[in-house]
């Protein structure tokens, strides 16, 4: 798909939520028009608002479920829809342990009604938002695309490797398919206006917004899940990405869509760094102390994984450009201007 003369209008699922709303900031200033389908289960419209403050641009949202198929048929009735991009679904891993009906039901079963309702208006371009959580636990680092999809040990994991094959299947029995399914590696920071950014309901699962809201004073101190993996500092390794170079990543798996048939492309910078890594770069870069102490390994973590990232600089033209400091410097001007979120 190209930018023509005519911006073209991409339903984005999950718009309003951490990675979405800066995906939507990135397609209104590449030209593109914008429809966003989210049911607010993990966001604020605010999010929305703000980047049409941004971008001084507009955006069309409609609050509804991605399973709901009579909602899905009066958008792609409504607007002409070029593509898709699907964000919307549950990711907390813990949470999909304990609900696993709950991650399927939103993830594979909206999944479902998104690709029906597309294949029934004749809108058969997409760009899904998988993991590198789909390569399981016995892939050898750094992964590669190539590497088969392994076994996850939580449902979320599974939700991912499903979906991704339900679109391998959708694209091998019809030609006129494109998907991209792009497997984020660890997305982080904010965008550098400090207008939006993560804002998680309760307490962090992740370890970014965790340290943020220890620097911020919400949070007393920072438990840091093992400190005897086989790495050089003793705590777990990962690729972390700013979301601005993922959201950018997002346009550039669009522009691809003239392919026929499904692609799969890792979004990470291809460095890997520890958990004390990222606590000193914090530090360095915002001037804040982190207080933390070192508790038992979290069940399901993997010592060390990044990417091959050659992939997608081949074919899609994207590398990430934007380093540690600048992913730290944007998570703290998000969270020291927002202490409260989108609610405060
Ligand atoms: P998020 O929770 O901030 O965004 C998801 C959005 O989808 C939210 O706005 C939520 O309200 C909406 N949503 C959920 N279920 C819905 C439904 N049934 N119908 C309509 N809207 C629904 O999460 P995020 O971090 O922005 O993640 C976006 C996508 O990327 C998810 O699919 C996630 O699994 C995937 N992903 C995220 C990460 C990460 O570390 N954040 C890593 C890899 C993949
Ligand atoms: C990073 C590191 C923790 C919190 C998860 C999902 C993955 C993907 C991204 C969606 C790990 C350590 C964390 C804390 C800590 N999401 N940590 N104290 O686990 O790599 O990936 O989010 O697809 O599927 O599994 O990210 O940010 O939770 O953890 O020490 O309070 O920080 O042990 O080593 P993870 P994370």
């Amino acid at each position: 798909m190209q930018i023509g003369d005519t911006s073209p209008t991409i339903l984005v699922t999950g718009g309003a939520g951490y990675i979405g709303s800066h995906t939507v900031l990135a397609l209104l200033e590449g030209g593109y028009q914008v429809v966003v389908l989210d049911n607010l289960c993990n966001s604020s419209e605010e999010a929305l608002r703000r980047v049409e403050a941004l971008t001084d641009g507009a955006i069309d949202f409609v609050c509804g479920d991605v399973r709901d198929s009579a909602e899905l048929e009066r958008i792609f009735t409504r607007f002409e829809i070029a593509a898709v991009i699907h964000f919307a679904g549950l990711k907390a891993v813990g949470e999909s342990v304990r609900s696993p009906l709950a991650y399927y039901q939103n993830n594979v079963e909206g999944t479902l009604s998104l690709c029906q309702a597309m294949q029934k208006a004749g809108v058969k371009k997409l760009v899904f938002s998988s993991s590198a959580t789909v390569y399981g636990a016995n892939a050898p680092v750094p992964y590669r695309e190539t590497y088969p999809r392994g076994n996850s040990s939580n449902p979320y994991g599974r939700s991912k490797a499903m979906v991704e094959q339900v679109l391998e299947d959708i694209c091998t029995a019809d030609a006129s398919w494109s998907v991209a399914s792009l497997r984020y590696f660890n997305p982080i920071g904010a965008h550098p206006s400090g207008l939006i950014g993560e804002d998680p309901l309760g307490i962090p699962n992740n370890l970014m917004p965790f340290i943020a809201q220890v620097a911020v004073g919400k949070l007393p101190e920072l438990a840091i899940f093992g400190q005897d993996y086989p790495t050089d500092d003793g705590t777990c390794i990962r690729d972390y990405l700013h979301v601005m170079d993922l959201a950018e990543g997002h346009v550039a798996a669009l522009r691809r869509l003239s392919v026929a048939g499904i692609a799969y492309f890792n979004l990470g910078t291809g460095q890997g760094y520890s958990v004390l890594d990222i606590v000193q770069a914090f530090e360095r870069v915002t001037g804040r102390k982190i207080a933390y102490r070192f508790a038992e390994r979290r069940e399901g973590d993997l010592p060390a994984f990044w990417a091959d990232a050659s992939k997608a600089k081949k074919d899609l033209g994207w590398s990430a450009s934007r380093g540690l400091d600048e992913m730290m410097a944007d998570t703290w001007k998000w969270q020291s201007k927002n202490p409260k979120g989108y609610r405060g």
